[in-house]
């Protein structure tokens, strides 16, 4: 049989794929070397928020004093919260496989390479078999970058050195853990793992942590992450690893901090290589496929979505992307669009970010407006937030008076900041939002105060 599309990786932009073209009636074969949901589900975005969860819940249990409730000698147990991670990815794995029951989708587990087009289609095999289809959808995703530092790869194999995907599966919390790398990873895990027990360190080549957010937001996150207890070796370049410790310059000197584990969190790298990729001539560029506003690759009828083009590298992006090049296969109009993708940081306390930052909006010569205010300004945040200091900043376009960017750093971040991508996608200017009716109290009011700010 020639399937009408081809799908290599079953994650989030891989199972989106199969699960539209498939519900739009198009035979549909699905690949996948590891497991279903592929690292989102399995080895990052669930899994890391069910720590976060056991870790907020122990957080709320031990300091509840303020809020009249006490609670004694709570504690939290990692093997269990291990072991509801493991539930919880089962559960929603076992979701995906259904969904691709329900949409006709063929789905095969196993390791798919790419041997080149025929008269027959796009032919990949497998272990098994030889499959060809008239579409190939490339959703392999991306993998952790693991550099050329000195000891990390003895390290990686001896199990003292782990990135995401082993850090989940520990089943005892570190006494001294190190982390390389204080982007979203590394904050993340610094959150739980710092909670369950141990002293984290984060050692950050930037003089910032969280990258590109917002400087103002990095800033108090990263107050109160050290109120809470983690230290941070900012502008420190990590040279080498030992089999106990940490090595790194930081203002021209060596410095080393004593470790039991180490976190790798430096960034993740697009999976192009061993599948045959080269067998159809798709065209990369610093390390992703690339890929026109459709999904399309330079080969016709070659397309990649998700982290495999290294254009965003979040779940949410993967879907959307899948779900315009499926459109595009169905000759429906559509287009990705990158301009109000939310971004999150599950940290504690949270940050949503939206659109154009004050410094991305200077690069771009574009004037503009900034509404800012505290969190406090929420009445809900002041009745959850004992003592919080959260800010939620607007960015407005002085030519149009349209909102831009929207960055906040609080409670509920995760949840309200989708509201001003929403915003942002439609263009909206100061006058249309202030005229937007928000429950109260809510903690998402506080995007009408920062408008009414500006
Ligand atoms: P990242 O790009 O967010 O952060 C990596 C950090 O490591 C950067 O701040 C960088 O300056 C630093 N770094 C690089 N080399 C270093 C060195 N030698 N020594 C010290 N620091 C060094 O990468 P991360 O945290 O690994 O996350 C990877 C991807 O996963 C991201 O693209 C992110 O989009 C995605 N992700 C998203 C999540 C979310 O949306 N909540 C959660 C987890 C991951």
């Amino acid at each position: 049989m020639i399937y009408d599309l081809m799908v290599i990786g079953g994650g989030p932009a891989g199972y989106v794929a199969a699960e539209r073209a498939g519900h739009a009636g198009l035979s549909v074969l699905l690949i996948e070397k590891r497991a279903l949901g592929g690292v989102c589900l399995n080895e990052g975005c669930v899994p890391s928020k069910t720590f976060l969860n056991s870790a907020k819940m122990f957080e709320h249990a031990k300091h509840g004093e303020a809020y009249g409730v006490t609670c004694e000698n709570p504690k939290l147990d990692h093997a269990k919260v291990v072991e509801r991670k493991n539930k919880v990815v089962n559960m929603l794995v076992s979701g995906v496989k259904a969904q691709m029951r329900a949409n006709k989708v063929t789905v095969v587990e196993d390791e798919a390479f790419i041997e080149g087009r025929t008269a027959e289609g796009f032919c990949v095999k497998t272990s098994k078999e030889t499959y060809c289809s008239k579409r190939l959808l490339i959703c392999t995703g991306s993998s952790a970058v693991v550099p050329p530092i000195e000891g990390v790869a003895e390290g990686i194999k001896d199990g003292f050195v782990l990135t995401n995907r082993e850090i989940l599966d520990l089943t005892e919390v570190p006494k001294q853990l190190v982390i390389v790398g204080g982007g979203v990873i590394g904050l993340e895990m610094a959150s739980y793992f710092n909670i369950a027990g141990s002293e984290v360190t984060v050692v950050e080549m930037l003089d910032k942590i969280a990258g590109p957010t917002d400087a103002e937001i990095s800033a108090i996150l990263k107050k109160n992450y050290e109120k809470q207890g983690v230290h941070f070796k900012l502008s420190a370049k990590v040279t080498k690893v030992t089999q106990n410790s940490v090595v790194f310059e930081k203002d021209g000197k060596t410095e080393e901090v004593p470790a039991d584990k180490v976190l790798l969190s430096i960034g993740r790298r697009a999976n192009i290589k061993g599948y045959g990729l080269e067998n159809l001539g798709v065209l990369t560029d610093r390390g992703g496929i690339v890929t026109d506003c459709y999904g399309r690759t330079n080969v016709a009828e070659v397309y990649a979505t998700g982290d495999v083009n290294g254009r965003s590298m979040l779940a949410h992006t993967a879907y959307r992307e899948s779900e315009v090049a499926v459109n595009h296969i169905l000759g429906k109009k559509d287009v990705m669009r990158y301009q109000a993708i939310p971004a999150v940081i599950y940290s504690n306390p949270e940050v949503g970010s939206v659109g154009e930052t004050e410094a991305t909006a200077k690069e771009k010569g574009r004037e503009i407006k900034i509404g800012k205010v505290s969190m406090n300004f929420s009445g809900r945040y002041v009745a959850e937030n004992e003592g919080g200091d959260g800010i939620c900043k607007v960015i407005v376009d002085k030519a149009t008076d349209a909102l831009i960017g929207c960055h906040m750093i609080g409670s509920y971040a995760s949840e309200i900041i989708v509201s001003a991508g929403i915003m942002i996608e439609n263009e909206m200017r100061v006058s249309d939002i202030k005229e937007i009716v928000f429950p109260h109290p809510t903690v998402s009011e506080i995007i009408r105060e920062a408008i009414f700010s500006l």
